[in-house]
Protein backbone atom coordinates (compact mmCIF):
# COMPACT_ATOMS: atom_id res chain seq x y z
CA UNK A 1 0.00 0.00 0.00
CA UNK A 2 3.23 2.33 -0.07
CA UNK A 3 3.63 4.65 -2.38
CA UNK A 4 0.06 5.13 -3.92
CA UNK A 5 -0.46 8.21 -2.03
CA UNK A 6 -3.31 6.62 0.12
CA UNK A 7 -2.17 8.16 3.67
CA UNK A 8 -3.33 4.98 5.38
CA UNK A 9 -0.30 3.25 5.23
CA UNK A 10 2.70 2.40 7.19
CA UNK A 11 4.87 3.82 4.64
CA UNK A 12 8.66 3.64 6.23
CA UNK A 13 7.82 2.23 9.20
CA UNK A 14 9.01 -1.61 8.91
CA UNK A 15 6.03 -4.43 10.09
CA UNK A 16 8.71 -7.09 10.81
CA UNK A 17 10.28 -4.19 13.39
CA UNK A 18 7.19 -4.32 15.59
CA UNK A 19 7.49 -5.37 19.24
CA UNK A 20 4.23 -5.77 21.31
CA UNK A 21 6.47 -8.18 23.52
CA UNK A 22 4.56 -7.74 26.95
CA UNK A 23 2.05 -5.19 26.09
CA UNK A 24 -1.53 -7.96 25.74
CA UNK A 25 -0.03 -10.20 28.23
CA UNK A 26 -0.17 -7.05 30.63
CA UNK A 27 -3.38 -5.69 29.70
CA UNK A 28 -4.96 -9.40 29.97
CA UNK A 29 -3.37 -10.03 33.44
CA UNK A 30 -4.62 -6.19 34.13
CA UNK A 31 -8.41 -6.97 33.20
CA UNK A 32 -11.35 -5.45 35.03
CA UNK A 33 -8.55 -3.51 37.27
CA UNK A 34 -8.13 -1.23 34.72
CA UNK A 35 -11.62 0.28 35.23
CA UNK A 36 -11.32 0.38 39.34
CA UNK A 37 -7.41 2.18 38.62
CA UNK A 38 -9.38 4.94 36.83
CA UNK A 39 -12.26 5.61 38.14
CA UNK A 40 -13.07 9.07 36.97
CA UNK A 41 -12.67 9.72 33.82
CA UNK A 42 -14.37 13.03 33.42
CA UNK A 43 -11.70 14.34 30.21
CA UNK A 44 -12.51 10.73 28.17
CA UNK A 45 -15.89 11.22 28.77
CA UNK A 46 -15.78 15.16 27.52
CA UNK A 47 -14.25 14.32 24.48
CA UNK A 48 -16.07 11.11 23.85
CA UNK A 49 -19.32 13.81 23.92
CA UNK A 50 -17.57 16.28 21.66
CA UNK A 51 -17.21 13.58 19.58
CA UNK A 52 -20.57 11.98 19.80
CA UNK A 53 -22.49 15.04 19.04
CA UNK A 54 -20.06 16.13 16.25
CA UNK A 55 -21.16 13.37 14.19
CA UNK A 56 -24.57 12.86 12.86
CA UNK A 57 -26.56 9.39 14.68
CA UNK A 58 -25.71 6.01 13.17
CA UNK A 59 -22.19 7.23 12.46
CA UNK A 60 -19.69 4.57 12.29
CA UNK A 61 -16.80 5.23 15.11
CA UNK A 62 -13.60 3.50 15.53
CA UNK A 63 -12.91 2.97 19.42
CA UNK A 64 -9.14 1.81 18.69
CA UNK A 65 -7.44 0.38 21.27
CA UNK A 66 -11.02 0.31 23.56
CA UNK A 67 -9.95 -1.66 26.38
CA UNK A 68 -12.80 -2.56 28.04
CA UNK A 69 -15.34 -0.30 26.40
CA UNK A 70 -15.91 1.65 29.02
CA UNK A 71 -16.65 4.35 28.94
CA UNK A 72 -15.91 5.42 25.42
CA UNK A 73 -17.53 2.26 23.50
CA UNK A 74 -20.64 2.40 25.60
CA UNK A 75 -20.81 6.03 25.20
CA UNK A 76 -20.56 6.25 21.59
CA UNK A 77 -23.27 3.23 21.11
CA UNK A 78 -25.59 4.69 23.74
CA UNK A 79 -25.36 8.34 21.62
CA UNK A 80 -26.37 6.18 18.77
CA UNK A 81 -23.49 5.53 16.93
CA UNK A 82 -22.45 2.40 15.39
CA UNK A 83 -18.89 1.14 16.99
CA UNK A 84 -15.94 -0.77 16.10
CA UNK A 85 -13.93 -1.47 18.80
CA UNK A 86 -10.00 -3.11 18.48
CA UNK A 87 -7.37 -4.10 20.71
CA UNK A 88 -4.77 -5.99 21.09
CA UNK A 89 -5.88 -7.92 24.22
CA UNK A 90 -8.10 -10.61 24.08
CA UNK A 91 -8.86 -10.36 27.77
CA UNK A 92 -9.61 -6.49 27.47
CA UNK A 93 -12.13 -7.60 24.96
CA UNK A 94 -13.98 -10.23 26.41
CA UNK A 95 -14.70 -7.51 29.27
CA UNK A 96 -15.83 -5.38 26.60
CA UNK A 97 -18.24 -7.37 24.93
CA UNK A 98 -19.86 -8.32 28.28
CA UNK A 99 -19.88 -4.38 28.62
CA UNK A 100 -20.85 -3.05 25.39
CA UNK A 101 -22.95 -6.03 23.97
CA UNK A 102 -24.46 -3.37 20.88
CA UNK A 103 -21.00 -2.58 19.36
CA UNK A 104 -18.27 -4.70 17.45
CA UNK A 105 -15.31 -5.78 18.42
CA UNK A 106 -12.30 -6.98 16.78
CA UNK A 107 -9.18 -8.30 18.28
CA UNK A 108 -6.03 -6.86 15.80
CA UNK A 109 -3.55 -4.74 16.22
CA UNK A 110 -3.61 -1.40 15.34
CA UNK A 111 -1.33 -1.27 12.69
CA UNK A 112 -2.95 -3.85 10.77
CA UNK A 113 -5.64 -1.61 10.35
CA UNK A 114 -3.77 -0.22 7.34
CA UNK A 115 -4.91 -2.74 5.24
CA UNK A 116 -8.62 -1.23 5.67
CA UNK A 117 -9.75 -5.19 6.66
CA UNK A 118 -12.68 -2.51 8.64
CA UNK A 119 -13.85 -0.15 6.01
CA UNK A 120 -14.30 3.75 6.28
CA UNK A 121 -14.96 5.50 9.73
CA UNK A 122 -16.77 9.09 10.21
CA UNK A 123 -14.71 9.45 13.34
CA UNK A 124 -12.46 7.42 15.78
CA UNK A 125 -11.86 7.43 19.24
CA UNK A 126 -7.88 6.80 20.40
CA UNK A 127 -8.10 7.24 23.99
CA UNK A 128 -4.41 6.41 25.70
CA UNK A 129 -4.09 3.75 23.18
CA UNK A 130 -1.41 4.84 20.66
CA UNK A 131 1.20 5.98 23.78
CA UNK A 132 1.35 2.17 23.35
CA UNK A 133 3.29 2.23 20.69
CA UNK A 134 7.05 3.20 20.37
CA UNK A 135 7.30 7.27 19.25
CA UNK A 136 8.93 6.40 15.75
CA UNK A 137 5.34 4.53 15.19
CA UNK A 138 3.31 7.00 16.56
CA UNK A 139 3.32 9.30 13.23
CA UNK A 140 2.52 6.09 11.11
CA UNK A 141 -0.52 5.18 13.30
CA UNK A 142 -2.14 8.64 13.00
CA UNK A 143 -1.19 9.38 9.26
CA UNK A 144 -3.29 5.52 8.69
CA UNK A 145 -6.12 6.73 11.38
CA UNK A 146 -6.06 9.58 9.06
CA UNK A 147 -6.69 7.56 6.14
CA UNK A 148 -9.45 5.59 7.75
CA UNK A 149 -11.64 8.49 8.12
CA UNK A 150 -13.61 9.97 5.37
CA UNK A 151 -13.04 13.72 4.55
CA UNK A 152 -13.91 15.90 7.89
CA UNK A 153 -14.07 12.69 9.91
CA UNK A 154 -13.33 12.99 13.06
CA UNK A 155 -10.28 11.86 15.76
CA UNK A 156 -10.46 12.11 19.55
CA UNK A 157 -6.78 11.37 20.95
CA UNK A 158 -5.99 11.00 24.30
CA UNK A 159 -2.11 10.99 25.07
CA UNK A 160 -0.42 11.67 28.51
CA UNK A 161 1.95 14.33 28.25
CA UNK A 162 5.42 13.21 29.31
CA UNK A 163 9.09 12.97 27.21
CA UNK A 164 9.36 9.51 27.02
CA UNK A 165 9.70 6.99 24.22
CA UNK A 166 9.05 3.34 24.83
CA UNK A 167 9.82 3.43 28.52
CA UNK A 168 9.51 0.49 30.66
CA UNK A 169 6.94 1.15 33.60
CA UNK A 170 5.29 -0.62 36.36
CA UNK A 171 1.34 -0.65 35.75
CA UNK A 172 -1.05 -2.03 37.88
CA UNK A 173 1.28 -4.92 39.15
CA UNK A 174 2.93 -5.41 35.46
CA UNK A 175 5.11 -3.59 32.88
CA UNK A 176 3.67 -1.71 29.83
CA UNK A 177 6.23 0.05 27.59
CA UNK A 178 4.95 3.48 26.68
CA UNK A 179 5.54 6.92 24.66
CA UNK A 180 4.67 10.07 24.78
CA UNK A 181 5.21 14.17 23.88
CA UNK A 182 4.91 17.47 25.54
CA UNK A 183 1.78 19.24 24.44
CA UNK A 184 3.71 21.75 21.84
CA UNK A 185 5.54 18.85 20.22
CA UNK A 186 2.13 16.45 19.65
CA UNK A 187 0.06 19.34 18.37
CA UNK A 188 2.67 19.20 15.89
CA UNK A 189 2.81 15.15 14.96
CA UNK A 190 -1.09 15.86 14.44
CA UNK A 191 -0.52 18.60 12.48
CA UNK A 192 2.02 16.98 10.21
CA UNK A 193 -0.04 13.53 10.08
CA UNK A 194 -2.87 15.86 8.60
CA UNK A 195 -5.15 16.98 11.32
CA UNK A 196 -6.13 20.08 12.75
CA UNK A 197 -6.99 20.92 16.22
CA UNK A 198 -10.66 21.66 16.56
CA UNK A 199 -10.13 21.51 20.52
CA UNK A 200 -7.96 20.69 23.27
CA UNK A 201 -8.59 20.30 27.24
CA UNK A 202 -5.29 19.09 29.59
CA UNK A 203 -6.23 17.71 33.06
CA UNK A 204 -3.80 16.54 36.18
CA UNK A 205 -5.28 12.76 36.78
CA UNK A 206 -4.42 10.71 39.84
CA UNK A 207 -5.69 7.41 39.74
CA UNK A 208 -7.06 5.46 42.17
CA UNK A 209 -4.24 3.07 42.51
CA UNK A 210 -0.65 3.92 43.79
CA UNK A 211 0.45 1.58 41.29
CA UNK A 212 0.19 4.04 38.87
CA UNK A 213 1.66 7.32 38.82
CA UNK A 214 -0.32 10.80 38.79
CA UNK A 215 -0.29 11.82 35.30
CA UNK A 216 -1.02 14.81 33.17
CA UNK A 217 -3.41 13.73 30.65
CA UNK A 218 -4.03 15.71 27.18
CA UNK A 219 -7.27 15.33 24.85
CA UNK A 220 -7.24 16.73 21.58
CA UNK A 221 -10.53 17.23 19.10
CA UNK A 222 -9.00 16.25 15.73
CA UNK A 223 -10.45 17.18 11.91
CA UNK A 224 -9.36 15.43 9.28
CA UNK A 225 -7.89 18.61 7.51
C1 LIG B 1 -4.25 2.40 28.44
S1 LIG B 1 -5.41 1.32 27.72
C2 LIG B 1 -6.71 2.40 27.16
C3 LIG B 1 -8.02 1.68 26.94
C4 LIG B 1 -9.21 2.56 26.52
N1 LIG B 1 -8.98 3.23 25.26
C5 LIG B 1 -9.54 3.55 27.61
O1 LIG B 1 -9.28 4.73 27.43
O2 LIG B 1 -10.04 3.15 28.65
C6 LIG B 1 -4.58 0.90 26.21
C7 LIG B 1 -5.28 -0.19 25.43
O3 LIG B 1 -4.61 -0.30 24.16
C8 LIG B 1 -4.45 -1.68 23.86
N2 LIG B 1 -3.30 -1.79 22.94
C9 LIG B 1 -2.00 -1.65 23.23
N3 LIG B 1 -1.24 -1.76 22.13
C10 LIG B 1 -2.10 -2.00 21.11
C11 LIG B 1 -1.94 -2.24 19.71
N4 LIG B 1 -0.72 -2.23 19.14
N5 LIG B 1 -3.03 -2.47 18.96
C12 LIG B 1 -4.28 -2.49 19.52
N6 LIG B 1 -4.50 -2.26 20.85
C13 LIG B 1 -3.43 -2.02 21.62
C14 LIG B 1 -4.25 -2.35 25.21
O4 LIG B 1 -4.52 -3.74 25.17
C15 LIG B 1 -5.21 -1.55 26.09
O5 LIG B 1 -6.49 -2.14 26.11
Amino acid sequence: MSGDGNRRDYDGYARPGLDRSGQAEAFDAIGHRYDEAFPHKEGQFGAGAWLAAALPPGSRILDAGCGTGLPTARQLTDAGHHVVGVDLSPGMLELARGNVPKAEFHQADLADLRDGRLGVFDGVAAFFSLLMLPRAEIPHALRMLHGLLRPGGLLALSMVEADVDDYAIPFLGNTIRVSGYLRDELRQVVGEAGFEVAGENSLAYAPASTDVPPEIQLFLNLRRA
